[in-house]
């Protein structure tokens, strides 16, 4: 039996899941302020869900999912993303019918086969938002300013956003002729991996990493110069959108996303902290996928961030806080009786929502208050026959060695009660 979590997998210790849980409270909260609401889709998918949704050319559906037949020798795949299936969900379940914008969201395990290195893994998580109904390029900015508000609530200050538009399918199409007839002749010079793609998906070729590429691609022609006049529009009232709003910005004409549905706008969240990829989070519009998965005609937007990459962004960045105290109150006990009665002031502590623990594991008191000490709780307060007796006991701090004790009802615990709620404020 092998005995690790297989490559590209993580566990996720105690010790990070309390900033987990504090990024995915804060995204679902602002999620609510800008009118999204929470979509949870399976795990996995029918496969050509991804072949027509993510693109039968791109990297992801060629080389990384992780595919397989089921008993009845049907194939099915782990979701490399949400985006198709959040479209696959909204057409099969008719959401088209309520009122648009349409807006989701989701945080969501994903699965790609990729080499694994810094910041990128085999099993990643992402949270995400799909907009549905919305041709403006209104919504692309609201989107931009919600990422940019959030980056703001998480103490995030270098993150740089680079936006660009690439066409919709009549100016790509021209588009793509005229970088084929530039990269064409220079064919000797591109990466293996480039040379493959090059008539499949020659965009690709723009932002693929290899220094012989990249010299190739330096002066090939930019897709911003091909634009109709309804991308062309778009693009500047995108940009209106996002000085008014104070969202800063890039225009990086290099920019074409590794999967097939997007059109006009795209955009990336990139920083030098999170491996060579460098992006954090990732999205577009792609107004002919609704369509393409068997939907109405009907534009989208959205955007998913690496959940592992934003953190590890906000541990570079300083930004990760300190993980909420094991308890408030640990109680330690000397005597059945004694013990009886710090269970009952515990499970009542609990109630009124102050975490509260107390010895279960027959230690001596000398053990249960190094267990204390060490477990993180704040305060402790031991009970022994004195204190029954007295119907009191301290409550000492172990922050502040020097703070004084204070003394509280045993029986009637409303004023520790009080006391530790304050605390929580
Ligand atoms: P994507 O750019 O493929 O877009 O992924 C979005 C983000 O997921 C990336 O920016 C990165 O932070 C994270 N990510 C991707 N692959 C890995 C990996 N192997 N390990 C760790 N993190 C990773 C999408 O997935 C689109 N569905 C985004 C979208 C939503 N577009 C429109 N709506």
């Amino acid at each position: 039996m092998k005995s690790s979590a297989p490559k590209g997998t993580q566990d996720l210790l105690p010790e990070v899941t309390a900033a987990w849980q504090q990024v995915e409270r804060q995204f679902a909260d602002l999620c609510h302020l800008y009118g999204y609401e929470e979509i949870r889709i399976p795990t996995f998918e029918h496969t050509e869900v991804f072949q027509r949704g993510v693109g039968d050319t791109t990297d992801i559906v060629q080389k990384e999912m992780y595919t397989f037949e089921d008993l009845a020798g049907r194939s099915l795949t782990l979701r490399p993303e949400g985006t198709a299936g959040v479209v696959r969900s909204f057409v099969q379940n008719g959401l088209a019918s309520q009122p648009f914008p349409q807006r989701l969201f989701y945080m969501i395990t994903a699965f790609r086969y990729e080499n694994v290195q810094k910041g990128r893994y085999r099993e990643f998580h992402q949270l995400g938002v799909e907009a549905f109904g919305s041709e403006g390029p209104g919504i692309d900015a609201e989107l931009l300013a919600m990422l940019w508000h959030y980056f703001g609530l998480l103490g995030l200050e270098k993150i740089d956003l680079h936006i660009n538009n690439i066409g919709c399918p009549d100016c790509r199409a021209v588009y793509r002729e005229a970088l084929l007839d530039y990269l064409r002749p220079h064919q000797a010079e591109l990466c293996e991996d480039c040379r493959g793609r090059l008539e499949r998906n020659p965009m690709r070729v723009l932002d693929c990493k290899n220094e012989g590429c990249q010299r190739v691609t330096a002066s090939a022609p930019l897709i911003l110069d091909h634009l109709d006049e309804a991308c062309q529009t778009h693009f500047s009232g995108l940009k209106r959108s996002l000085d008014a709003l104070e969202v800063p910005y890039t225009i990086d004409p290099r920019i074409v996303r590794g999967l097939d549905y997007y059109t006009k706008t795209v955009f990336e969240f990139v920083s030098e902290n999170v491996g060579t990829q460098g992006t954090i989070c990732g999205g577009g519009r792609y107004d002919g996928l609704v369509e393409a998965l068997g939907g109405p005609s009907l534009p989208g937007i959205g955007f998913a961030m690496g959940e592992e990459r934003l953190l590890m962004e906000m541990e570079a960045q300083g930004a990760l806080r300190k993980p909420r105290p094991a308890a408030q109150l640990f109680i330690g006990s000397m005597g059945d009786a004694a013990w009886q009665k710090a269970q009952m002031i515990a499970q009542n502590l609990r109630k009124a929502g102050v975490a509260a623990q107390y010895e279960l594991c027959g230690r001596s008191l000398k053990a249960q208050m190094k267990y204390a000490g060490k477990s993180g709780a704040r305060y402790v307060m031991v009970l022994g026959d004195a204190e029954l007796e007295a119907g009191e006991a301290q409550v000492r701090s172990l922050i502040d060695r020097d703070r004084e004790q204070q003394t509280f009802s045993i029986h009637d615990t409303g004023a520790l009660e009080a006391f530790f709620l304050a605390q929580t404020e």
